[in-house]
């Protein structure tokens, strides 16, 4: 596919997807979302990537879905067009997702950075769900994720009264990984995701999907769910190597198999 709302680039192991409607506040058209989304998926196949980092520009990570496009949008085509139900398609990506977010992070774009796995912010990141202020409410995940990452009362008030957060604010609450300066934000994400690109590949991906586990199950079902993912890591030879490094007192050589 050609892009022409995105941009993609590949560091080392990292693969980036920066997204590319400055003109509009990187609002998100259904063309960009296809085009995020297929870019996703290639990095997501490509076995030379570890770790994939969704960006935008400093002033902008995205304003949200466009609202030009679905201000006269019928409940049907709203369906039909799947405009909302595309955002979950981020939920099949097996690599570590991170969103390196400056600036405005709102509505879908902060529902979209609320989705990946992890988040750098730069100092200028403000994250909020404006969505109240022009009649409607988050539809791509916003009111449930808020709710479970910061409690009922603080999403209670970003979502029904439009409340922002700060970078500072969103690292007390644990909304983001790391706050950094603005100058560089993107190089400090990259070298973040270098890290994780660099380990084990299986183990890295059992571990994901452990972690969302916790989110969809209960404490039981969810230690049943760690259970599969971490007897199987024994037929790997990447434990072999990685256990027997760590006795040899050398780095481990991963193979991702
Ligand atoms: N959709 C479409 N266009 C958008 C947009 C959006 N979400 N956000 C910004 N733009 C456009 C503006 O219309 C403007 O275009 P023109 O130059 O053609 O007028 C351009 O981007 C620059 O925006 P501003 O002039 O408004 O820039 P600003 O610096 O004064 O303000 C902002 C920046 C605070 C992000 C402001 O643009 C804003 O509030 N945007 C809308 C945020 C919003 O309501 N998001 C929720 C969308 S609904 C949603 O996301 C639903 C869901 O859950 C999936």
């Amino acid at each position: 596919m050609t892009y022409r709302t995105v941009l993609t680039e590949t560091r080392g192991r990292v693969g980036i997807v920066q997204l590319n409607r400055p003109q509009a506040m990187n609002a998100f058209n259904t063309a960009m979302l296809t085009e995020l989304f297929d870019a996703l998926e290639v990095f997501d196949k490509d076995e030379n990537i570890g770790a994939i980092i969704v960006t935008g520009n400093e002033k902008a990570f995205a304003a949200g879905a466009d609202i030009k496009e679905m201000a006269q949008a019928s409940p049907f085509q709203m369906i039909t067009e799947a405009r909302v139900e595309i955002w979950d398609r981020i939920r099949g990506i097996k690599k570590p997702v991170i969103a390196a977010v400056s600036g405005w992070a709102l509505g879908g774009g902060c529902e979209f950075a609320l989705s990946c796995d992890m988040i750098i912010a730069s100092e200028s990141a403000k994250f909020g769900q404006p969505e109240i202020t022009i009649g409607v409410i988050p539809g791509a995940g916003g009111t449930q994720r808020l709710a479970r990452l910061l409690g009922k009362q603080l999403a209670m008030e970003m979502v029904i009264n439009n409340r922002t957060l700060t970078a500072a604010e969103a690292l007390h609450f644990g909304l983001v990984n790391r706050v950094v300066p603005v100058e560089g934000y993107l190089d400090a994400a990259v070298a973040f995701a270098e890290e994780i690109a660099a380990r084990a590949p299986l183990a890295v991906r059992m571990a994901k999907d452990s972690v969302n586990a916790a989110f969809e199950t209960s404490l039981t079902e969810g230690l049943k769910a760690e259970k599969r993912n971490f007897y199987p890591l024994f037929s790997t030879e990447d434990q072999k190597e990685g256990m027997q490094a760590f006795i040899e007192k050398r780095k481990a050589d991963w193979k991702g198999r």
